[in-house]
């Protein structure tokens, strides 16, 4: 049997940030399409955009772009909310990844609280599901949390990864290796609940290998922390191609005006 090249371990490039620096002046660059395409011809398995109420970054057309020109999976990240669900009944995404958006929505940790939210999460995750959309929980790695998703039918839960990545930056070894712990055994636990199991939130090249490692975990999504290296790597080949532009101009004028 032949191995996937990635060792089934999908990674989906989350492009938000890129239009956060799009609408930081309002025009159209930079375009978080190109970056979409530049991920998936880098290795990304899929794409993910968060479509926020307040439109502070993704637009309802980068969405509308996204769907149609992919030629990777389209994971929307949105709140449970029927203008939400109505916008991914238009687009049908590959999957939908339910998310908090308000105060009351999460839990102290920053995951959905599905416990709390159940019965308004009900006829949410129906009408993904009826319309072929894969539903994803983003939530903590909790048992109950992950013994709700089950229940409601979810497809996927996305174990938040916020609380290891901040002991990670923290250099709390303790906290740390704590943190990995629960989310190895909540992404166990989820894997034993019938549930396919990725994982995100505030990744960096310190922390994914221990995600990478479990292995129930077959997609994790990753965005800001890429968007700010893609600077690193990025910005000398744009600052000396602008130099090289700038040079080149001043002395073909500077020839013709001797000439
Ligand atoms: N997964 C989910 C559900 C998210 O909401 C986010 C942030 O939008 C991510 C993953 C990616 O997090 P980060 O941008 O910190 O890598």
């Amino acid at each position: 049997m032949t191995q996937s090249p990635h060792h089934q371990l999908r990674l989906g490039v989350n492009i938000d940030h890129v239009a956060t620096i799009r609408n930081a002046r309002g025009g159209r660059h930079p375009d978080p399409l190109r970056a979409a395409h530049l991920a998936v011809e880098a290795g990304a398995d899929g794409i993910t955009a968060h479509l926020r109420e307040d439109r502070r970054h993704i637009s309802d057309s980068d969405i509308a772009r996204l769907k149609s020109e992919l030629t990777r999976p389209l994971n929307l990240e949105m709140a449970a909310t029927a203008e939400m669900v109505a916008i991914a009944l238009r687009h049908v995404p590959n999957a939908c990844c339910l998310v908090p958006e308000r105060r009351e929505e999460r839990t102290t940790e920053g995951g959905l609280d599905v416990v709390g939210q159940k019965a308004s999460l009900v006829p949410v995750v129906a009408d993904l599901k009826s319309a072929g959309i894969r539903v994803s929980l983003f939530i903590e790695p909790d048992i109950r949390a992950i013994e709700t998703a089950a229940a409601l039918g979810a497809d996927i839960v996305e174990l938040h990864t916020g609380a290891y990545c901040e002991h990670a930056a923290a250099d709390d070894a303790k906290g740390t290796a704590s943190e990995v712990d629960r989310l190895a055994k909540a992404a166990s636990a989820a894997a034993a609940h019938g549930l396919e199991v990725h994982a995100g939130h505030g990744l960096t090249f310190n922390t994914v290998a221990a995600l990478a490692r479990m292995p129930e975990i077959v997609e994790l999504n990753i965005g800001h922390f890429l968007i700010g290296e893609a600077i690193f790597g990025g910005l000398h080949a744009a600052v000396r191609r602008m130099r090289a532009l700038m040079d080149e101009a001043r002395f073909k004028a500077s020839g013709r005006i001797s000439a």
